[in-house]
Formats: C-alpha cells, sequence, structure tokens
C-alpha cells in the first residue's frame, strides 16, 4: 500500500566519509554532522550496515577517468556534463535496513534488508544502460550511515544465513558488471572463458556466475590464490606472470582447445596475449573469438594489431555497469544461494583512509571484496570480518 512519507526514529544528523575533491586520501573527511537525507518520492531511506569497497572509489577522487585527453582529470560524463560534485558521498554497494519510505512507497517496506542495485539509470528501460553513473558519484552513496535511494532499485534479501557485510561483498557494482561482461559476449554453456583479474571484486563473480551459466571459467591470476580460485569453481589457474609462455601454459590446460571468449579487467600488454589465445588454432573453434573488458588493472593503453582483430574476427565488447534485468537475475541468484559472498575484510568507516590504503597494497592471499561498515554497526555487521590483527 502506498503511503505519505513516513519517516519515524531517524536523527537528523549522521556520520558520513566526504569527499571534498580530487586528490589524495586528505580529501575523504570523515563527520559526524551531516545532514540525514530525506527521502524523495518513490524512494526509501536505508540505514546502512555495510558498503562495499571498489576501485571506482579511488579512481573518481583520484580523477582517473579520463575521457577525451590522456591524463585529464574529469569523470564519467556521458550525458555532456560530469556529475561528481563535492561534496559527495561514495560508496556503491549499500546493504542496510529500510529506515523510512518516501510518498508512494508501501510503509510496508520498513525494516526489510536488502542490497542496492547501484546504478544511476537514465531512462527506465530494462534492458540498455547507455549512461552509466552510480550512487556514490553522481549522487550520495553508502560511506555513511542512512542513504536515500529509489526503491525499485532497493531489492530485499532475507537469506538470514547472509551477513549484511556478505551481502554488501555481493553487491551490483561487481556482480552486474561480470554478468554484463558474459551477456554482452554471449557467453553460453560450454564456452571455455579465460578471467583476468581472477581473484577480485569482478573476477570472483565472473567464475561464479561462469559456472551457474555452464560456462567453464580458466583462472588468470598469482599461484597462491590458486587453490582458494579451484574452491570457488576455477577449472584451472593460469599464472599471470611470465608473458611469453602465456598461451602455451593455456593451451596445456586446455588440451590444446583455444579459448571461446575473454572477459578482461587487466588490459596493458595482457590483452594481446589473451586475443592469441582465442585466435590460435581456429579450425578448433565454433564461434567468432569473443573479448568482453570492463577494467584495465594492468594498464589502460594497449597495442592491438587491427588486421588481426578483423581478419580473426574477434569481437569485443566495452562493458560498465549493466542492466536493470541483469541486477534483478543476480539477486534472484542471491536469494536462491547460487551465488556465494567471496568477503576478504571489514574496515569501519571511520577507518576508511586505512581501509583504501590497505586495498591498493594487498598483493597476495587475498580474494573478493572489502567492506566498509558504520561504527555504530560495527560491533553487529563488521567485526566479525575484521582483519585478524584488529578484531
Ligand atoms: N566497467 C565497470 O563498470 C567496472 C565495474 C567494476 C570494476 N571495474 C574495473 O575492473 C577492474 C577489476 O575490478 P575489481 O573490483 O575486481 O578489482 P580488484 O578487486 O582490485 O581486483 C583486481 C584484480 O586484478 C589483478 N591485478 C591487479 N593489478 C594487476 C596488474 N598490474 N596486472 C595484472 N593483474 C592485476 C589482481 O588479480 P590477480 O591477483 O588474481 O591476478 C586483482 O585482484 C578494475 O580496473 C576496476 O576499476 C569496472
Amino acid at each position: 500500500m502506498a503511503s505519505d512519507t513516513l519517516i519515524e526514529n531517524v536523527p537528523e544528523t549522521m556520520a558520513a566519509m566526504l569527499l571534498t575533491g580530487h586528490g589524495g586520501l586528505d580529501k575523504l573527511v570523515y563527520r559526524d554532522d551531516v545532514a540525514t537525507p530525506r527521502p524523495g518520492p518513490g524512494e526509501v531511506l536505508v540505514r546502512v550496515t555495510a558498503t562495499a569497497k571498489n576501485n571506482t572509489d579511488r579512481k573518481a577522487r583520484e580523477g582517473l577517468y579520463p575521457t577525451k585527453e590522456k591524463g585529464e582529470v574529469t569523470s564519467f560524463a556521458m550525458g555532456g556534463s560530469a556529475t561528481l560534485t563535492f561534496p559527495r558521498i561514495q560508496g556503491a554497494d549499500v546493504a542496510g535496513r529500510v529506515a523510512a519510505v518516501g510518498e508512494g512507497v508501501d510503509p510496508g517496506r520498513i525494516g526489510q534488508r536488502g542490497l542496492l542495485d547501484f546504478n544511476l539509470y537514465p531512462d527506465a528501460r530494462r534492458d540498455l544502460n547507455l549512461m552509466p553513473d552510480y550512487y556514490g558519484h553522481g549522487a550520495d552513496g553508502g560511506f555513511a550511515e542512512y542513504v536515500a535511494v529509489p526503491s525499485d532499485q532497493f531489492h530485499t534479501v532475507g537469506n538470514p544465513d547472509l551477513g549484511d557485510a556478505e551481502l554488501a561483498s555481493m553487491g551490483m557494482c561487481s556482480y552486474q558488471t561480470a554478468y554484463h561482461m558474459m551477456t554482452s559476449a554471449n557467453v553460453s554453456s560450454g564456452d571455455r572463458v579465460l578471467v583476468s583479474g581472477a581473484s577480485g571484486g569482478v573476477g570472483t563473480a565472473l567464475i561464479q556466475l561462469c559456472r551457474i551459466v555452464g560456462a567453464v571459467p580458466y583462472a588468470v591470476s598469482q599461484l597462491d590464490k590458486a587453490e582458494a580460485l579451484h574452491a570457488l569453481g576455477a577449472e584451472a589457474v593460469i599464472d599471470r606472470g611470465d608473458l611469453p609462455t602465456f598461451v602455451d601454459r593455456v593451451l596445456e590446460t586446455t588440451d590444446g582447445a583455444p579459448i571461446d571468449a575473454v572477459m578482461d579487467l587487466v588490459g596493458g600488454e595482457m590483452t594481446d596475449r589473451f586475443i592469441d589465445a582465442m585466435i590460435v588454432d581456429m579450425k578448433r573453434r565454433s564461434s567468432y573469438p569473443r573479448l568482453s573488458i570492463a577494467g584495465a588493472s594492468g594498464g589502460n593503453l594497449s597495442e592491438i594489431m587491427w588486421t588481426r582483430i578483423y581478419l580473426y574476427q574477434v569481437q569485443i565488447f566495452g562493458v560498465s555497469h549493466g542492466t536493470r534485468d541483469e541486477a534483478e537475475q543476480l539477486i534472484a541468484w542471491i536469494r536462491t544461494g547460487q551465488l556465494k559472498p567471496v568477503l576478504h575484510a571489514a574496515f569501519k568507516l571511520s577507518d576508511l583512509h586505512e581501509a583504501e590504503t590497505y586495498f591498493v597494497n594487498r598483493d597476495s592471499n587475498y580474494l573478493g571484496k572489502i567492506v566498509i561498515v558504520p561504527d555504530s554497526q560495527w560491533a553487529e555487521h563488521g567485526a566479525p570480518y575484521a582483519l585478524e590483527e584488529k578484531a
């Protein structure tokens, strides 16, 4: 049943981490006197219990999204003008409880636990998202105690066995991107799929999603993570070092068969070797070689010979975020337990500087996501996942 705005027991001010401009960590300022947002028509006010960290937080802070000239400090501006203004509260992947509802929203939603579809969709289309932007960038996100978001994008997830921090670790910034990489390249049952950056947030989502659709994921990673990646569903783990032998090592794991599709999060000098692994023996292929790219952790520039791309008919898909339909499919897989959380550690919101430094410098023996928990929620939702030395 729809209602007028209903706000009870919500404080006037809240704690939040404000991004005050482009630059270093000093641009992130923790405050406990920020005005609590009010839910507008069609919105719910969410009491945040956990928010996942993403690379985009750092990139947006440092102004690392050049869209025109190399090195230009800018950010998403697909609609013509940049949507990131300051101060901004970052944090895309929000888990929490509905604390209040705006006009037109069923008050029965109050108390429901859910996960945010992080997109600021440009329109109502369910199968197309032409101008990806998101909560935490073009509007305030979850590095705070409360956030106001559209009711139809805050998806209820009951699942009592799943902690709130675990739910946040399955946020759409990683999972929807991973799924859209696969749908763009038409990844299908039986496909051999190479996944680079396999231990990260998007990579761990890709491995699980490949198995759900019946595809066979080959993880490109570091060997100290092999056991955990196998446990997650990887068919084989290929060391990302020693590029000259990369293709031979891939073929050893596939009995000489070419890779059908590549899900690339690394870019740089590796992408050309990934293409080699698909076109190495065209007689053994039954579909066009397909490359989806959604990240460039290994370098923003690659040298690609275009004759190779068109002669071998390599299909290349640039991917950012995904669609409403894809987000809802992923929520359904979370509800049925087909997707599992891969949560590395939780940090307090007031320790976000420390979390950022840890995130940038982490190297061996980690898998998956780092989650940020408001200090007021820490004992219940953060402490069980604290790094051992911080517990
Ligand atoms: N387009 C979009 O909508 C979208 C959405 C989300 C993320 N992204 C981008 O996708 C990328 C992955 O995101 P994520 O959240 O999964 O990141 P993440 O959790 O930081 O994982 C990145 C992984 O890439 C690998 N890696 C890092 N540096 C590397 C290097 N120099 N060379 C080779 N591999 C390297 C590492 O995996 P191994 O140790 O296993 O090799 C690392 O775990 C990032 O660039 C991110 O900005 C884009």
